[in-house]
């Protein structure tokens, strides 16, 4: 049976509103503006990024796609004989997870789904497509953001957890929010469960730039997605058009950096805040950062919070590696 669900702390659309007002006051407010970038993936957000995910530019989904198509056995022997539970963070198309499915059930390995988005839409299409392809399925769909409560898995005592953390989303948290996320993944998993995990290498600068840069403006749609929503639903008055979109490698960061920047000294108002911003010529609002990995960031990742590297798998061109940990 394939269901979408609610659970507790999964977001319900009045605590929505009032957490996006009070995320917006508080980023425009800030000296250094700044907007959370999980308010890009509304329906129309959603389907921006998987336009992204098709950009002959954006390497990453492809080279993730490459890696579980490749990895069937690799799977089929790391669970073999068990009964799982997996749990997907930001789900979105669920693209890539679907071969993993495809995997798991040739290999007739028992499991649950559950995925998590932001985004209800693309909770709601995605259950459509597994309904579609997957008849026996057994699949609970939650809307949630990645704050959601997860101790639910701790209860599961009937089985292995696996959690998929895939297609280097995790890239939107700094190092120190990594840890605590994962820090809190752990505690609410079980000796012997995994954690899955997609990094995007670190790579020449030019190829990352070009993954955010992309010739078609998906991406600068994309991220101006937020000050259309901010439009649409707080009452604001951004006009895109006076906002150019500037996405570039910091090699001291180690991340891409994305920023949308004010081409003229402006007043924005956003009426359901009561509120004016003023935005000087040049000012920036920082809309994302997505962070590049080497090897040694990720031993630190997992050392950090408390996770054994089983195994890390790669692309051919080393673009991508989904590493497989584990609560010893
Ligand atoms: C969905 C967070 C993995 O950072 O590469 C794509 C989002 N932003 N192009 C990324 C994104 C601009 C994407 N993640």
């Amino acid at each position: 049976m394939i269901t979408k669900k609610t659970i507790n702390n999964t977001i319900d659309n009045k605590q929505f509103l009032k957490d996006f007002k009070n995320d917006v006051l508080k980023g425009l407010s800030n000296s250094n503006k700044s907007l959370p970038c999980k308010y890009i993936y509304d329906e129309e957000g959603s389907k921006l990024f998987k336009k992204i995910t098709k950009l002959p530019e954006y390497y990453v989904t492809r080279s993730e796609f490459q890696i579980f198509s490749e990895s069937g056995d690799f799977f089929g022997n790391l669970l073999k004989n068990l009964t799982c539970n997996i749990v997907e963070f930001g789900v979105g198309d669920g693209q890539k997870t679907r071969i993993l499915l495809k995997h798991l059930t040739q290999n007739k390995i028992v499991f649950r789904y559950y995925p998590i988005d932001i985004s209800s839409s693309a909770i709601d299409d995605l259950i459509n497509s597994l309904k579609r392809d997957f008849k026996n399925l057994d699949s609970n769909g939650l809307v949630a953001d990645y704050s959601c409560d997860l101790t639910c898995l701790r209860n599961m005592k009937t089985g292995t957890n696996l959690v998929l953390f895939l297609g280097s989303n995790i890239g939107n948290m700094n190092f120190n929010q990594s840890i605590s996320f994962l820090r809190r993944i752990r505690e609410s998993l079980n000796l012997g469960d995994y954690l899955l995990i997609g990094f995007d290498l670190k790579k020449d600068a030019t190829t990352l730039q070009n993954a955010y840069n992309d010739s078609q403006g998906i991406s600068e749609k994309f991220n101006k997605n937020l000050l259309n929503r901010i439009n649409k639903e707080l009452g604001g008055n951004f006009d895109l058009n006076l906002f150019s979109y500037l996405s570039i490698y910091d090699t001291k960061e180690g991340a891409i950096v994305s920023k949308l920047i004010s081409k003229k000294q402006q007043i924005i108002k956003i009426s359901s805040l009561n509120k004016v911003f003023s935005f000087a010529k040049g000012e920036a609002i920082h809309t994302e950062s997505s962070y590049k990995y080497n090897q040694n960031d990720i031993k630190y990742l997992a050392k950090e919070s408390g996770f054994s590297i089983i195994e890390n798998l790669f692309d051919k061109q080393h673009f991508f590696t989904n590493s497989i940990w584990q609560l010893k």
